[in-house]
């Protein structure tokens, strides 16, 4: 293994002062603290109609779409903090992996989620800090072959965490929990990588599809 991991960050969020998008960035300054390189996504950036098989067929495939499977394609990991919408993960996240899970003439099924490891947060600001959202979010990505870290985040009393609109968080302990869990993604890519370097396949050794480069 070469250089560093590469870290897709996606908040499930749209709102400029998402707290989800606030936890998001500080796990992933874990992540970059154990020497990950992280790609900061915006969806709002990457408008989706709700995918309509129709469209796709008679319209060919949405160019959001196709910009966010080549950054997928590139990256061996994921780091999602998401808001819980009804106890679920909010519909534009849902619909952007229903999108990027499409295969199409530039991208097969395993291109792009197959194989990555992701780890997941959630943060509101009830109690339950939308810990249920988590549950559906991993099923979604297993669904899609994605490893999902056990170990799992969900913030609650989100604003007493930070001071009004602030991104840094006032709550040390928070933000030390949150670290630890890009610091975990990061060891957890390492040692899949490792793992799946050595192992024989057919005789011979293989590499990782999404081997650090
Ligand atoms: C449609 C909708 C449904 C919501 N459902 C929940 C919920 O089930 N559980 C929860 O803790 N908060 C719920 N909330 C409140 C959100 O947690 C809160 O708006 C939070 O700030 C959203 O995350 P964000 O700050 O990252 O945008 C809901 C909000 C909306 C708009």
């Amino acid at each position: 293994m070469t250089s560093k991991p590469k870290i897709l960050a996606i908040p499930g969020s749209l709102r400029h002062h998402s707290f989800n998008k606030r936890v998001l960035a500080i796990a992933a300054q874990g992540a970059e603290k154990a020497g990950a390189k992280i790609t900061s996504l915006d969806l709002i950036d990457y408008p989706l109609a709700i995918y309509n098989a129709d469209d796709h067929e008679q319209n060919g495939f949405s160019q959001n779409a196709l910009r966010l499977q080549r950054l997928l394609n590139t990256h061996d990991g994921l780091l999602i903090a998401t808001p819980s919408y009804n106890g679920s993960l909010p519909a534009v996240l849902k619909n952007t992996i229903d999108w990027a899970s499409r295969p199409n003439q530039y991208y097969q099924k395993s291109d792009i989620f197959m194989g990555k490891t992701a780890a997941i947060i959630s943060a509101s600001p009830g109690s339950l800090g939308g810990v249920r959202a988590l549950g559906h979010l991993r099923d979604v990505l297993t669904s899609v072959k994605v490893h999902v870290l056990p170990t799992e985040v969900a913030v609650t009393f989100a604003e007493e965490r930070f001071d009004g609109d602030n991104p840094d968080m006032i709550d040390q302990e928070m933000r030390q929990t949150l670290e630890n869990l890009g610091h975990s993604l990061v060891e957890m890519i390492r040692q899949t990588c490792l793992r799946l370097d050595t192992l024989p396949k057919n005789g011979r050794h293989t590499s990782h599809p999404h081997r650090i480069m």
